[in-house]
């Protein structure tokens, strides 16, 4: 076993993190208090190679692996958790399933551009009324000659408002059950394919996200993903994948609240010393660096282990991914909330990024598959053997 990095992950990590520190993490305050999308940010992060990282160089990404690609998104989203999962949604959630399951033609013509950062993508699971439940969906699609007809809405769709393509998971038919569910790429401006205002959440202000009205979208047969019902396999194996991303972001949160505490509680004097000198700050610290470690080698082992499945198709990381995300989500609350505790009142202050970091972290228990469908996950494979 070697922990070392590759030459080329160092080299990506370190991109990554001169970006995020010195581009993404001055705007951030910004950007989070006035809720505004970061179009600079992603135009940049299309130039550096960050929205289409693991997909191959002739197919217009980055060409890296996945260790590389969460090594990316802890940097950017320890700099801004909005920007990481505007990044996250484009690389796990539209171009990784593109890669898998498009046809040539599809690749040429979604594919191409999405990896290039040229047009931006939105993945279409979750609806008003089906969320942890997601094969249990009312969207439609109808048979009509050629085309399919789509008719329904998806909420809660992480770049939305912006997105040039979703990808959208429909049921075909009722009677098959998880079965019966079929995945279409649709680009913005196809007839009824109507994105809503924005959402106003607790955290991640700057990464918008709406609900999508579908209604009488005629889609031809040319831009349906994979076979007729396999859809939600499609669905659930992007989501082994995206749940790297978000494991990765939670990371990135909770490592940025965590060098902000400590170079605090350095700095900080109560009864004459430095707070770091009481073993009740001392304690705070030594759990949180522990479980950050512990976070990032659950999160890279199932990382590396996506890169095993690109070589290798029976590799699968399911319980793997679900223990990354469930881990690093879970300790990014608890990091953020000792971390604010020990900034004390200023944590709580607007005028400093504790509270945004509070705020942001507690999205990564929820989106992706909360952490109770985590625990489903996990509990099914290790009770399958
Ligand atoms: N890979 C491949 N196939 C899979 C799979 C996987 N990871 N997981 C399940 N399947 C297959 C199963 O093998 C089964 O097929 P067979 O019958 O042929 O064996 C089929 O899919 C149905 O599986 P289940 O019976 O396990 O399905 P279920 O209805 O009981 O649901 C679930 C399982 C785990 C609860 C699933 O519904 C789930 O993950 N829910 C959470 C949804 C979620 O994460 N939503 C996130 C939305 S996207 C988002 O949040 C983006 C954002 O904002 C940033």
């Amino acid at each position: 076993m070697d922990f070392r990095l590759t030459e080329e992950q160092a080299l990506i990590q370190k991109s990554a993190r001169d970006f995020a520190q010195k581009e993404v993490a001055p705007k951030a305050r910004e950007l989070d208090a006035e809720g505004r999308w970061p179009t600079e940010l992603v135009a940049r992060m299309a130039e550096l190679g960050f929205l289409g990282i693991a997909v191959p160089d002739e197919l217009g990404g980055g060409g890296a692996d996945h260790v590389s690609y969460a090594l990316a998104m802890i940097e950017v989203s320890k700099a801004c958790a909005s920007t990481g999962v505007i990044m996250s949604v484009n690389n796990s959630l539209v171009c990784d399933p593109l890669w898998k399951f498009a046809d040539d033609a599809q690749k040429k013509e979604f594919l191409a551009p999405l990896a290039a950062g040229e047009q931006l993508g939105c993945f279409g699971l979750t609806e008003p009324a089906s969320g942890s439940d997601a094969s249990n969906m009312d969207t439609v699609a109808v048979r009509d000659g050629g085309d399919w007809v789509i008719n329904g809405s998806k909420n809660w769709i992480t770049n939305g408002p912006h997105a040039d393509v979703i990808l959208v998971f429909c049921c075909t038919d009722r009677s098959k059950g998880a079965k019966g569910t079929t995945a279409f790429i649709v680009p913005k401006g196809t007839k009824g394919f109507n994105p809503q205002p924005r959402d106003h959440k607790l955290g991640i202000h700057a990464a918008h996200s709406c609900t999508i009205f579908f209604e009488d979208c005629r889609v031809p047969d040319a831009w349906r993903l994979g076979n007729e019902g396999d859809g939600f396999k499609i669905a659930m194996s992007t989501l082994d994948g995206g749940r790297i991303g978000i494991a990765s972001q939670a990371i990135g949160i909770a490592e940025a609240a965590y060098e902000k505490a400590v170079a605090y509680a350095k700095e900080r004097k109560a009864f004459g010393e430095p707070i770091a000198n009481k073993q009740a700050i001392q304690f705070k610290i030594a759990d949180m660096a522990m479980q950050l470690d512990a976070a990032k080698v659950l999160t890279l082992r199932a990382a590396w282990l996506k890169d095993q499945a690109v070589k290798d198709k029976g590799v699968r990381h399911t319980s793997e991914s679900a223990m990354a995300k469930l881990y690093a989500s879970e300790i990014a609350t608890h990091v953020t909330h000792q971390a604010l505790q020990i900034f004390g009142g200023y944590g709580y202050s607007t005028e400093y990024d504790m509270e945004r970091h509070y705020r942001d972290a507690r999205i990564t228990e929820i989106y992706e598959g909360t952490s109770e469908i985590m625990r489903v996950v996990i509990s099914a494979s290790a009770l399958r053997g």
